[in-house]
């Protein structure tokens, strides 16, 4: 059993398998662009099964996979089956951003991954492309649908909430969990590593932040219902528009301050660091140990014994370091 300091149990491990991407959403990644990690230098199907092997034994029941956007990096049906074999792995999902789901999904499904998560912030298509910096709205929605029809259910659909981008689609948004069984997640910006100018047609990143109680007071006409029991097993307080087939949820990493005590989580990143926190730098390499044949499970140990309690965004600045598309949100 991994049990961190503050006696939260380590049960989900989020799984970066590449920081490379096929879009480039604003508040992802500088326009700029990154230099990508050499292939070198990023875990191998083997070495990233070992890991979770070695979690499993230890009471982690839930994978996910992340990127970048994990569908570009070659075979991934191949990975989601070794964890699928994995005694112990009991829920086995994906974040992505669905433009290689309709070339996926059924592929995807076989090799026995449960459900995805899919990013998406606006249904407008010149806005889509704006943010994505390129994106085809039109190729996710084919993609959503091709999730649908194999199986990998629920659909969660992942929205950064971001004051005069997408603020005036929150209706929208929300509505669509009428018609279909979805669950939609309005999320915090986070600062993290996205905090320079985004492009003329955007407002500042700090102008972007929308707390979720003002999403959730603009949403309130609507007439949420809240659904029973506390966050589930996730960090989303959820809720339902009367008579919705599908959920609302909210993500508010920085204006809530109980979201960390929910906290269940490792972070591992493409080129092998174990991530106590999402929001510190604090980086513990796995790699090595690995590669050197030695037991991974000292090096699990520590990871979680250096969770930190909380978060420092109150009092101090966003961690400069790694983008969110080097960690995989
Ligand atoms: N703030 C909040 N969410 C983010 N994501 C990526 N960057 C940020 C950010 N700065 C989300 C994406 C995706 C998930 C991996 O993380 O929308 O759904
Ligand atoms: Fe790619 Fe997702 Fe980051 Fe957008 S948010 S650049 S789709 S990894």
């Amino acid at each position: 059993m991994l049990k961190d300091s503050w006696g939260r149990k380590i049960t989900y491990l989020r799984i970066s398998v590449t920081d490379r991407c096929n879009f480039r959403c604003v508040y992802c990644m500088p326009p700029e662009g990154l230099v990508w990690q050499p292939h070198s230098a990023i875990m191998s199907y083997e070495e990233i099964a070992e890991l979770v092997r070695v979690a499993a034994a230890q009471g982690v029941k839930r994978v996910r996979l992340t990127g970048g956007e994990p569908l570009v990096r070659a075979d991934l049906p191949l990975l989601i089956r070794m964890l699928a074999d994995i005694p112990g792995i009991e829920d086995l999902s994906l974040t992505t951003n669905a433009t290689l789901l309709e070339r996926y999904a059924v592929e995807l499904a076989q090799a026995g991954l449960n459900r995805v998560n899919i990013s998406l912030d606006t249904l407008n298509a010149e806005k889509f492309a704006q943010i994505t910096r390129g994106g085809s709205l039109e190729r996710v929605i084919r993609g959503i649908d091709a999730a649908e029809r194999a199986g990998l259910l629920p659909i969660k659909i992942n929205a950064v909430a971001m004051r005069g981008i997408n603020d005036d689609e929150f209706f929208d948004l929300a509505r669509l969990t009428t018609d279909h069984p979805w669950h939609l997640r309005f999320i915090e910006l986070m600062p993290l590593g996205n905090q320079k100018p985004w492009g003329p047609e955007f407002p500042s990143p700090q102008q972007a932040f929308i707390s979720i109680q003002e999403i959730f007071d603009l949403l309130s006409p609507l007439g949420l219902v809240p659904e029973d029991g506390l966050a589930g097993s996730g960090p989303a307080i959820e809720y339902r528009l009367a008579g919705g087939l599908g959920k609302i949820g909210f993500i508010s990493p920085l204006s809530e301050h109980t979201f960390c005590q929910r906290c269940n989580r490792l972070r591992l990143t493409a080129d092998g660091y174990l991530r106590p926190c999402l929001m510190s730098n604090q980086e513990i390499p796995v790699l090595p140990t690995l590669r050197s044949g030695k037991s991974v499970l000292p090096v699990l140990q520590e990871a979680v014994a250096a969770k930190p309690e909380s978060h420092k965004l109150a009092t101090e600045s966003a961690p400069e370091g790694r983008k969110m598309i080097q960690i995989g949100g």
